[in-house]
């Protein structure tokens, strides 16, 4: 049987890249028949370095990108899904990329998440509350911080002698797995949106 084609995507970056990085290597494995065809990086970043290293195309669009010229950057890229992967801009999604676009974020939403929860300060919010859970969330993305329906949420213990680098460090662990094997499922599904709950079906 012969393999569908790789699904042409954009991951957005702002920061190190390494959620870029594990996406690539699920690529490259064989595990997501996916293809990056345009990389957006909000700013000059370690991650937007790589990706010219890797020989990916790769464009800096600082501030919020204009509905329009988002539309158009998707167009042009060829790309069937936005995939955000540590950007910190707020998207002004066009109509017809509306539920198009997700996002990975490293707490169990709705908790710790919207604007200003991004990087150390979710796992430092998440220990200042006591909890003795968190994990990772992937959801699809409206055009506000982190509330757009949930596809997918993994779980970790917090343990009584973490900090917030320890306990980032289990979370991103958990990201890996759980993005990659979400995106496989998205990229050959199709999505169903009732009363906010979303659900992946099988195509
Ligand atoms: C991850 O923790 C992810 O949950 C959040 O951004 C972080 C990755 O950023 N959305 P980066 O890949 O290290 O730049």
């Amino acid at each position: 049987m012969t393999r569908p084609a790789p699904t042409p995507f954009v991951p957005f970056i702002s920061g190190t890249g390494r959620t870029l990085q594990n996406l690539v290597r699920s690529i490259e494995s064989g595990a997501l028949n996916a293809r990056v065809c345009q990389v957006v990086a909000s700013r000059e970043c370690p991650g937007i370095e790589w990706a010219r290293a890797q020989g990916l195309p790769a464009v800096v669009r600082q501030g919020v990108i204009p509905r329009d010229d988002l539309a158009q950057l998707m167009a042009d890229s060829g790309a069937k899904w936005g995939v955000l992967a540590g950007y910190t801009r707020l998207l002004d999604l066009p109509d017809l990329w509306q539920s198009r676009f997700v996002n990975i974020h490293p707490a169990l939403l709705p908790s710790f998440g919207g604007a200003g929860w991004y990087g150390d300060r979710v796992h430092r919010g998440v220990l200042e509350a006591g909890c003795k859970v968190s994990g990772c969330t992937v959801h699809l993305c409206d055009s506000t911080y982190d509330t757009g329906p949930i596809l997918a949420q993994r779980c970790c213990p917090v343990l009584d002698d973490d900090t917030p680098e320890t306990l980032a460090r289990r979370v991103f662990e958990l990201e890996c797995e759980l993005y990659p094997e979400v995106l496989v499922r998205l990229f050959s599904g199709r999505v169903s949106i009732e009363a906010g709950r979303a659900r992946i079906i099988p195509a």
